[in-house]
């Protein structure tokens, strides 16, 4: 059997995307449905017509949401955010049962793909938050860092931020594990303290974005706190697209965290170094000056799944696909079951996927 192909959660970054957050209402789940099985034709409508604009859309479903949207299978670690208390700081879960991540290198197509899908979307959802992030100079974050440095290379990337196909039933194999972070920063005390204390914050040198010496950098560092081996020493990691956002007039300067797992148990962990502290009590200085509003956990699962939804719940074994499988296999009688789907090489270039993306010929991520 083919591997699954997931969405495009390994893309680059780019200099521009937008974050939605919806809940469903009551009696929206067949709308909801509808959209899903059609998000990557709206992702590629808009990509087509911006073929150099690396246009990409990733859509991730609530723990929630999962049991009204399928009769099943479910995600095994798929749950809500759990909330974080700890002596000084906390990270709140919000209510989010759709998490859309749009991104595009300039923010005209961000926007275009928002429009189309708030359109369809429109009396079936009720919109909980709207985040447009840019990128800022060389991948710095608002509070003058590089921020992405650390991600997982080329090799584990995949291992990273793609379930195991062990670990989950067939159908949600090629899906992962986001968990997104609203944070805004408190820029005044930031630029209070000095250069070297904020370098300490966050463990590597601001200029430069090299890594404090093993020794020198804090364990409440915020690199240190999020550095998380398992039992045989090997680094755990996570796919980070952070982007900054904000309105200087309104005094708003922010991070939008978002997080691709293989296991969300990883990305929990560092949560909990992060507010708990590691040892308990000693909590991510970066903490003193960033507070998160919002805390959502979500399943992208692979563009197999979303071409060919299971059941609603309550609708039997029939109807395995969705209006827009349907319309694909009469454009496309001869495709395979699960085959990627048609139409899709229009979004490629030889730099990379646009649009939809695939473990094969992945582009490669920043250094
Ligand atoms: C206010 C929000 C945040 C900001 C501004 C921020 C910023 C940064 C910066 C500047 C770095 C160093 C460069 C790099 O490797 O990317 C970093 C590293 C890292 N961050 Fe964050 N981050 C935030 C939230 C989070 C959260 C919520 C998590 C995890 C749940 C996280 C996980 C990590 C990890 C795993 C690293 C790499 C550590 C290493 O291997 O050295 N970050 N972050």
């Amino acid at each position: 059997m083919d591997p699954a192909t997931p969405q495009p959660v390994l893309t680059p970054l780019t200099k521009s995307a937008i974050f939605l957050v919806y809940t469903v209402r009551p009696g929206g789940e067949d709308q909801v449905r509808d959209v899903l099985g059609e998000f990557t034709g709206y992702v590629r409508t808009v990509a087509s017509r911006a073929p150099q604009g690396r246009v990409t859309g990733v859509v991730g479903i609530g723990s929630a949401a999962w049991d009204r949207l399928f009769a099943g299978p479910r995600p095994s670690k798929l749950h809500p955010f759990p909330p974080l208390q700890g002596a000084v700081h906390s990270a709140p879960s919000t209510p989010g049962d759709l998490l859309f991540h749009l991104r595009a290198d300039s923010m005209d197509l961000c926007f275009e793909l928002a429009t189309v899908l708030a359109g369809k979307l429109a009396g079936a959802v009720e919109l909980q938050d709207e985040t447009h992030g840019f990128r800022y100079f060389d991948a710095r974050d608002v509070i003058g860092f590089v921020d992405g440095t650390e991600n997982p290379g080329v090799n584990e990337i995949a291992d990273s931020a793609i379930v195991d196909p062990a670990a989950e039933p067939a159908e949600l194999a090629g899906g992962s594990y986001a968990t997104v972070q609203k944070y805004t920063h408190d820029m005044d005390a930031w630029n209070g303290v000095s250069v070297e204390e904020q370098e300490r914050a966050i463990g590597r040198h601001k200029w430069d974005n090299v890594e404090m010496e093993d020794g020198v950098k804090p364990d409440n560092s915020h690199s240190s706190i999020t550095t998380i081996e398992d039992e045989d020493g090997v680094q755990r990691k996570i796919l980070r697209d952070n982007m900054p956002f904000g309105r200087p007039g309104s005094g708003e300067f922010g991070t939008y965290f978002i997080s691709y797992a293989s296991d969300i148990d990883v990305t929990e962990e560092m949560l909990r170094n992060m507010f708990i502290g590691r040892p308990p009590g000693q909590h991510d200085r970066l903490l003193d000056f960033s507070t998160a509003h919002t805390g959502g956990n979500f399943f992208a699962p692979s563009l197999d799944f979303l071409d060919g939804l299971p059941p609603a719940p309550g609708a039997g074994d029939q109807g395995t696909t969705t209006a827009a499988a349907s319309a694909r296999a009469e454009e496309d009688p001869g495709a395979e079951p699960g085959a990627e789907p048609s139409g899709s090489e229009a979004a490629c270039l030889p730099d990379g996927c646009l649009g939809i993306g695939s473990l094969k010929g992945q582009p490669q991520r920043r250094p």
